[in-house]
């Protein structure tokens, strides 16, 4: 049962930084690795309340440009369950889900950077809830990678690219904007996800760690969400 019940409008994308996987494992004694794998079951099933909400796009940073830096211990775990789980995405996609891997698939193995690139295709065509997954994603790499191809694009005629067209470039570009952003486990900072689609987003910060989010802290941040006055710039 949630103690909690939605009230107001669910936000349309929301982007969620999930963090505090190593933290939940140290405070019970258990390796860094056995945090992430109890934090991808978490992923799994906060995918599904976000469908039951009402969300029609998530986004999810799964692991960063900078994530390379870990030990390599954790580094080839975490490239495993990844792996692991790309079968349980793909089955997402048989309810009407378009999944979208956001970031330079060039790292990965090139069976896994395939299997990605399956996923894509076989739900290109799904309108149901939009799951994107950062992996090996940095928003300032993903900025540069679209300020190349709109330069490509538009030569000696680049005066005339303007705001959408960089947008049409990003990896996100069949979503619209971030409107909430969800980061757990206590920081309180973007870390370089979704930098220029949040520019308006409204920001959530809870100390709950990523393997102990739940549905209930969902509706909690919702309704959170649903009583911020959104200007946009305006009054
Ligand atoms: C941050 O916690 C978490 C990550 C770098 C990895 C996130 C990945 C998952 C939850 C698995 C996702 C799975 C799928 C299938 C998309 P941290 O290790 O930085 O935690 P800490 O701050 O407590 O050390």
């Amino acid at each position: 049962m949630n103690k909690n019940e939605l009230i107001g409008t669910p936000p349309a994308h929301v982007g969620i930084i999930m963090d505090g996987n190593g933290r939940w494992a140290k405070k019970r004694g258990l390796p860094r690795t056995a945090g992430h794998s109890r934090g991808a079951k978490v992923f799994k099933r906060i995918v599904e309340d976000l469908r039951s909400l009402g969300v029609k796009y998530t986004t999810f940073y799964a692991f960063s440009t900078e994530n390379w830096k870990r030990p390599e211990e954790e580094v080839n775990m975490l490239m495993k369950l990844l792996d692991s789980y790309l079968d349980d995405i793909r089955s997402m996609a048989q309810k009407n889900t378009r999944i979208i891997f956001a970031g330079d698939k060039a790292a990965f193995s090139p069976k896994m950077a395939a299997k990605m690139k399956e996923i894509e295709e076989i739900s290109e065509n799904n309108d149901g809830l939009y799951v994107c997954i950062a992996l090996n994603y940095g928003g300032r790499a993903e900025i540069v990678h679209a300020a190349k191809l709109l330069a490509k694009e538009f030569g000696d005629n680049i005066d005339a690219a303007g705001e959408d067209d960089f947008d049409r470039l990003l990896y996100t570009s069949c979503m619209p904007s971030a409107d909430l952003i969800i980061r757990t486990g206590g920081e309180q900072r973007l870390s370089n996800f979704l930098i220029w689609q949040s520019a308006y987003a409204e920001l959530y910060f809870t100390d709950k760690l990523w393997p102990d989010f739940s549905k209930d802290d969902l509706i909690t941040a919702f309704n959170w969400y649903s009583q911020r006055d959104r200007r946009f710039g305006g009054v």
